[in-house]
């Protein structure tokens, strides 16, 4: 077999049985005596539970709740803080919020049983948006704080804000507000728990394996070993199952325990929209001081509505608030974030982990302020291009060369934007718009090496390999790069190396698949494990294992959140041009045109795949994608009212990769999974508002929101 090179084109690894339909999902799995298992959930958004009624149980079933949990555990699910309840109690603090299982052999009694289940409620009024949060409506979530503040930090950089817009010409003012986004994972969160020789297995859709495992384990207070986390094939997760299968599984635990039969969870589709986390929505107030038409300071107020248990926000936010001044160094910034408690479903981790927000924001802001000095938006923004060597809003510094000018050339070439900018005159009916971006690389601050620690295991056996590691493949092509990284480095072919599924009680503990870290900086685990092997590839079979290392010289502290938040980025520009029908609203995208510093491609056809799918989502996020709120409660429900783009809905893209080989990655890459995502709906509101001449403050903008906005104009 030929030895496998990152430059080859390779088939994904995974490909094959997906398209055929033979990869196995949670979904498609049968144990012997299987049991089923639904969550019985709040129907309000706030209040105290009085009664639950149970109808007469057959024989077999069962009504699992926090009374099941034994007596040295806790009711608690760890994820960042241990906040959020496996099952609500005595009170209840959203909608969908578990109550709850019921579990039995047949599925159809048991939706009856649900069915029949009442409870008594005694409601109260709940903080259901951001403001409601800051207002603390319904009283606050926490009354020793007397507000609803469930986590803030800020950073600053430069001068103090009062004296810079004392000195300016004009303070730029505007608030900019994004909204929830919804996941999609064509396969809905499912999990199915059993015993094994005494410990307790779970076949988990999931991103995160090991968190499982942490985050579960205090409910009947065993050691982590007991605990086994399988990962089955996961049909797309984009965040949505960093932490929220910790919420499936801790149920299915408690219930396992006393059952001590398989039993499974499946969501439906409906429960799956309605009853699972969500992109946290924000609120940012950005204040732009203006002299002599430079900016000389950036104030930024970030909100996020973290709904009513933390999960992963604090991480969120520090994310948010770190891109707060998008690609660009301004000499003074202070950005301040509050996440901000609701009696809504808890916000969790979606591609961009709270980069897309401010990103979005600072770039419509930057625009508006640009339209309104009478100057062309990317002209002026191209004055505060971040460089090597210029200090970040946290104080530390960016690391490498920045390549934006290069990939601008490229996509105004590309687009022929600069023609276009000036021909299209406003609200001609035409426009074209342009956003940049960027994306830290892996976990932000010392996650990595105060927190992550990672490490990956090879083993040899004869001529093969196999990868041993608790990262996981959901989609993004992981599985097919990994394998190339290690095939590479050995100089073997991509079929002598083996990954399979992650097993918690198998595979050594690599962090979690998020932050777009797995090939970044799991990667590089492999490729020194992998140089190591190759230099003793005559011994036999063995195995190689490495940690996580951080390079020296790149302090951070997390306590002030100064230092370098990250060793490198990934930057992007995105560029597309759009008309507009002036008597219906409705938009035609004529083109679509991206450029990704992604340090190196591990394999061109993943990334050209995570490309496509990234630039859509955001175009859905900006453009059409709606997800509202009633009286607590997500007014769409499934695939038919929340509506995401297809194929047919934006043209096929032109894509740019630049490379700039990052020096702590495995062969030059960095991460990119998230980057795609962060900066197309910023560019498609920009076309937008040119063709229309008008001013959009909020995501999407659908037809009927287009109608809205012009009435304003
Ligand atoms: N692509 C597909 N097809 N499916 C997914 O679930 N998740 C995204 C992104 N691309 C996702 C995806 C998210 S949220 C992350 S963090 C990165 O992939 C993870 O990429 P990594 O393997 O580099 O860590
Ligand atoms: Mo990705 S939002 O970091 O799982």
């Amino acid at each position: 077999m030929p030895a496998t090179k990152i430059g080859d084109k390779v088939i994904r690894v995974d490909a094959i049985e997906k398209a055929r339909g033979e990869a196995t999902y949670v979904c498609d799995m049968t144990l012997p005596d299987m049991q089923y298992a639904y969550m019985v959930r709040s129907t309000v958004p706030r209040g105290t539970i009085d009664a639950i009624h149970l109808p007469e149980m057959p024989e077999g079933y069962y009504f699992i709740s926090a009374k099941d949990i034994p007596a040295q555990g806790k009711n608690e699910l760890w994820m960042i803080a241990k906040d959020w309840r496996c099952f609500a109690e005595d009170y209840v603090l959203y909608v969908g919020e578990t109550i709850g299982l019921v579990v039995g052999p047949d599925r159809s009694v048991l939706k009856r049983i649900k069915a029949q289940i009442k409870i008594d409620y005694e409601e109260q009024t709940p903080a259901v948006t951001i403001d409601d949060g800051i207002h603390c409506v319904g009283g606050p979530m926490f009354p020793e704080k007397n507000s609803n503040v469930m986590c803030e930090l800020f950073c600053e950089k430069g001068r103090p804000m009062d004296e810079v817009f004392a000195e300016a010409d004009e303070v730029f003012e505007e608030t900019i507000e994004t909204p929830y986004q919804e996941h999609v994972h064509l396969e809905t969160n499912s999990a199915i728990a059993d015993m094994e020789d005494g410990k307790f297995v779970f076949y988990a859709s999931a991103q995160c394996p090991f968190y499982i495992r942490k985050s579960i384990a205090g409910l009947l207070d065993v050691p982590y070993d007991d605990i086994i986390i399988r990962q089955c094939t996961t049909g797309g997760a984009f965040g949505g199952k960093e932490h929220f299968p910790d919420v499936l599984c801790g149920a299915l635990l408690v219930a396992e325990n006393k059952i001590r039969k398989p039993i499974k969870m499946v969501f439906d589709r409906e429960e799956d929209t309605q009853f699972s986390v969500k992109r946290h929505p924000s609120k940012c107030i950005y204040k732009t001081a203006v002299k002599d038409g430079k900016i000389t300071g950036v104030y930024g107020h970030i909100y996020y509505n973290c709904g009513a248990y933390l999960s992963s926000s604090y991480v969120v936010l520090q994310r948010g608030v770190f891109h707060g001044n998008g690609v660009y160094t301004f000499d003074n910034t202070y950005l301040k974030g509050e996440g901000i408690g609701t009696n809504m479903f808890p916000s969790c981790a979606f591609r961009g982990f709270g980069a897309p927000q401010t990103l979005f924001a600072i770039e419509t802001h930057l625009d508006h302020l640009a339209h309104h000095l009478g100057v062309d938006p990317l002209e002026f923004k191209m004055q505060y291009l971040a460089k090597k060597g210029d200090e970040t809003t946290t104080n530390g510094h960016i690391i490498e060369e920045v390549k934006l000018p290069e990939m601008l050339d490229v996509i105004t070439r590309e687009s022929d934007y600069w023609r276009k900018a000036k021909e299209y005159k406003p609200g001609c009916g035409r426009g074209i718009g342009i956003a940049l971006y960027n994306h830290g690389g892996a976990f932000t601050g010392n996650g990595e090496q105060a927190i992550i620690k990672a490490h990956a295991r090879l083993v040899k056996t004869g001529d093969r390999v196999s990868i041993q590691v608790g990262s996981t493949e959901m989609g993004q092509g992981f599985k097919t790069s990994l394998r190339k990284i290690c095939a590479a480095t050995l100089g073997v072919s991509i079929d002598q190396i083996e990954y399979l599924d992650p097993d918690t009680s198998k595979v050594v503990d690599s962090g979690p698949t998020a932050a777009s870290r797995s090939t970044m900086v799991v990667g590089r685990l492999v490729e020194r494990a992998a140089q190591e092997m190759k230099e003793r590839w005559s011994e036999g079979d063995f195995t190689t294992e490495v940690e996580y290392e951080h390079p020296d010289g790149y302090p951070w502290d997390q306590a002030t959140f100064r230092g370098d938040a990250y060793l490198g980025y990934g930057w992007g520009v995105a560029c597309v041009e759009v008309e507009v029908d002036k008597l219906t609203n409705e938009v035609k995208t004529l083109g679509v045109w991206s450029s990704h510093e992604i340090g190196k491609a591990i394999d061109e056809l993943i990334v050209h795949g995570q490309i496509n799918g990234g630039i859509l989502q955001s175009l859905g996020y900006g453009s059409m994608e709606k997800l509202e709120v009633k009286g607590g409660r997500f007014k769409q429900k499934s695939m038919s009212d929340y509506v995401i783009p297809t194929s047919m809905d934006f043209p096929k893209q032109f894509y740019h990769i630049q490379e700039n080989p990052y020096p702590w990655g495995p062969y030059g890459a960095k991460g990119m999974g998230e980057l795609v995502f962060n900066g197309a709906s910023a560019a498609y509101v920009d076309a937008v508002e040119r063709a229309l001449n008008c001013k959009f403050t909020s995501i999407p903008i659908p037809a009927e929101d287009i109608e809205e906005a012009l009435k304003n104009v």
